[in-house]
C-alpha cells in the first residue's frame, strides 16, 4: 500500500532532508480523506496539521481562490487592498485585538510579535534589555528569534549562538513564573518585556496552560508594564471550540498570533495587537507577501464559515465526541495508554511512560491502518483533525486506532 522506495528517493532527490517522511504520496483530498497515488483513500486526523481546518477541498475555499485569482493575486504592500482590508476589520472585530499585521506561516506572525515587544519595552526604558519569558516545552517557531523563544532544547542544537533577552519557566507554575519575573525586576540592566504562551500548548504535548497560571501571567505583564502574549498558532481560529483558546479562560492578551487554520491550508497568518501597542511605524516591519489579496480573500471565507456560533457548537461537539471515545480507547487498552488531554479538536494520548512505546510506533501502526495522527514529543500522540469532522469519521477513526493499538499490543506485550 506504500509508495515503493524507488519512487520515493526519486521525490527525494534534490530536497534538503529536514523531515522525516511517511512513505506515501498523497494527490488528492476530499473532507477529511487523502487519497494516494495508488488509489488508496486514508482518514486524515492530522489536516496538515490543524491548518486545513474545512478540510480538504472545501468549496467555500476553493470558490474563495478561483474568484481572487481572476481579480487580483497579489499586490506590494505599497497600496491598499480591499481583502487585507477585510480581513484585518473582520479579526478585530471578533478578537482582543485592535490592530492586525499580516504575513505567511506561525513562526513569521511570532517573530513580528517579538519584534514589536522589543520596541514597545525599548519606549519605555531604552537602557534596558527587553526580557520575554515563554514556557518550557512550548513551541513558536524555527526562526532564530522563535526558536529561542521555544522551551524546547531539541529544536535549538545546532544553531548557537542562540538569540539573548530569553527564559523559560514551567508551564502553570505560577511560584516559579513570579521568581523570574521578580529575578528581572531586580536586575539594573533588564526589563520584563513580555510573557508569550501557547493557551494550549501543542507541539509540546497537548497541553493546557490553567486559568491560574494565565491570570498569574497577566497580572505580572501589568504590573511590570509589559506585554502579554499569546501564540493561538496552533490552538486558535476555532479548534478548541471557540474562536480563540484565550476566550475560554477569562484572559485577554495585548498581543496574539494566528496562522495554520486561518486560510485553511493558503499560506496567511496574522499578528493583532491591542491599540496601546500598536506601534510599529512605517518601515518598521514588512513582508513582500504578508496578507496579499489571494490569500487574504480565502482566509477572510474561512474566517466567516469558522466563526459563526452553529460551527464553534460542532467543533465543541465533535470534540466532545472525539475525547470520550478516546477515553473509551484508554480503558480498552490500559496497559498502552494512560489518559487523554487537550481541548475541542486538539487533543492527545498520553502513552504510560512505563511502556517502552512511542508516539512514532503508534503514528506507524495507525499510519498501517490508513489512519494519519502524529506525535506531539516521544509520548503524546495529537490528534487534530479538519473541524469539519462527521461523527461517522470520528468513529471510523476511533475503530482505526483501536485495531492500530491492538496490532501494536501485540508486537510488544
Ligand atoms: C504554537 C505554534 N507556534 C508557532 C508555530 C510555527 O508555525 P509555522 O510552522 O507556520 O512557522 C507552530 C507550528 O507548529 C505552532 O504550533
Amino acid at each position: 500500500m506504500n509508495a515503493p522506495q524507488d519512487r520515493l528517493a526519486i521525490l527525494d532527490a534534490h530536497m534538503m532532508t529536514t523531515y522525516a517522511r511517511s512513505p506515501v504520496v498523497f494527490v488528492r483530498g476530499s473532507g477529511c480523506t487523502l487519497w494516494d497515488d495508488q488509489g488508496n483513500p486514508y482518514l486524515d486526523l492530522v489536516a496538515g496539521i490543524a491548518t486545513c481546518s474545512l478540510g480538504h477541498a472545501h468549496p467555500v475555499i476553493v470558490e474563495a481562490l478561483a474568484e481572487q485569482s481572476k481579480r487580483l493575486i497579489h499586490l506590494s504592500n505599497l497600496y491598499y487592498s480591499e481583502p487585507q482590508a477585510a480581513l484585518a476589520a473582520w479579526l478585530t472585530a471578533h478578537s482582543a485585538g485592535d490592530r492586525a499585521f499580516f504575513c505567511n506561516s506561525g513562526a513569521e506572525a511570532n517573530e513580528g510579535a517579538l519584534k514589536l515587544v522589543r520596541k514597545y519595552s525599548h519606549r519605555i526604558d531604552g537602557h534596558k534589555t527587553p526580557m520575554v519569558i515563554t514556557a518550557e516545552q512550548s513551541f513558536h517557531g524555527r526562526t532564530l528569534a522563535t526558536v529561542t523563544a521555544t522551551g524546547q532544547t531539541k529544536y535549538q542544537q545546532g544553531f548557537d549562538p542562540l538569540m539573548p533577552g530569553f527564559e523559560h519557566v514551567s508551564l502553570n507554575d505560577c511560584a516559579a513564573l513570579s521568581e523570574r519575573v521578580a529575578a528581572i525586576a531586580a536586575s539594573p540592566s533588564a526589563r520584563l518585556a513580555a510573557i508569550m504562551l501557547e493557551p494550549v500548548q501543542g507541539e509540546g504535548g497537548v497541553t493546557p496552560a490553567s486559568k491560574d497560571f494565565l491570570s498569574c501571567a497577566r497580572r505580572l505583564c501589568d504590573q511590570h508594564d509589559a506585554l502579554l502574549v499569546f501564540d493561538e498558532i496552533q490552538c486558535g481560529m476555532g479548534r478548541t471550540g471557540s474562536l480563540w483558546a484565550y476566550e475560554q479562560l477569562g484572559v485577554e492578551p495585548d498581543i496574539f498570533t494566528s496562522a495554520k487554520g486561518l486560510g485553511g491550508g493558503v499560506p496567511v497568518a496574522a499578528l493583532l495587537a491591542k491599540e496601546h501597542c500598536s506601534i510599529f511605524g512605517p518601515g518598521d516591519h514588512g513582508s513582500t507577501f504578508g496578507g496579499n489579496p489571494l490569500a487574504c480573500h480565502v482566509a477572510l471565507a474561512v474566517c466567516q464559515v469558522i466563526g459563526s456560533a452553529q460551527f464553534l457548537t460542532a467543533v465543541t461537539e465533535r470534540g466532545n465526541e472525539l475525547r470520550a471515545g478516546l477515553l473509551d480507547l484508554c480503558r480498552q487498552f490500559p496497559a498502552l495508554y494512560s489518559g487523554v488531554r487537550g481541548k475541542g479538536l486538539l487533543l492527545g494520548v498520553t502513552i504510560r511512560d512505563d511502556v517502552p512505546v512511542t508516539s512514532k510506533e503508534v503514528v506507524q501502526a495507525a499510519f498501517r491502518e490508513r489512519l494519519l495522527v502524529i506525535g506531539a514529543g516521544p509520548k503524546v500522540i495529537r490528534i487534530v483533525p479538519p473541524l469539519i469532522i462527521s461523527s461517522m469519521d470520528i468513529q471510523d477513526a476511533l475503530a482505526r486506532l483501536s485495531a492500530a493499538s491492538a496490532a501494536l499490543s501485540a508486537t510488544t506485550t
